[in-house]
């Protein structure tokens, strides 16, 4: 029988024992997070969870313990190691807003200066 070779940890953790943001993303999609939060974070059938606005400790409690366990899954430690989710938790916070803002969609200007300013 083969029995592979422990590969090396060549990225490098930080003192939490996080990656970097960037491969977040990758455990992101490997916890499945994306599947009730959508790619981005932002949309999806679970809540949006961008922009962050959770402490690390908040949201590391939440998915520890969900305030609906039967609408999103908990995650133990074992399941889903600390600094995975730490890692998860950086790359959400480095994720910018993308949702456009009312005033900046210029059909909704539109719409919205008709309505206010009746000819
Ligand atoms: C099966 C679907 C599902 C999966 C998978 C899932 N979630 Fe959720 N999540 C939800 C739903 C639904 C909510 C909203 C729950 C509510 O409103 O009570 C939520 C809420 C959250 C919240 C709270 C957001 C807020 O502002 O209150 C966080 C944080 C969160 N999820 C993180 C994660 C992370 C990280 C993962 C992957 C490790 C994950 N979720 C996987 C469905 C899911």
């Amino acid at each position: 029988m083969w029995v592979l070779p422990a590969v090396a940890q060549t990225t490098p953790r930080g003192d939490d024992g996080a990656l970097s943001g960037k491969d977040g993303k990758d455990l992101f999609l490997k916890y499945t997070c994306y599947g009730c939060h959508g790619f981005s974070g932002q949309n999806g059938t679970g809540a949006r969870l961008v922009p962050m606005g959770m402490t690390q400790a908040a949201f590391l409690a939440y998915v520890r313990n969900p305030a609906r366990p039967n609408a999103m899954p908990s995650y133990s430690p074992k399941a889903l190691p600390d600094a995975d989710l730490v890692t998860i938790y950086n790359y959400l916070k480095s994720l910018p807003n993308s949702e456009p803002r009312a005033k900046d969609v210029p059909v909704l200007n539109g719409i919205l200066s008709e309505v206010s300013n009746p000819k």
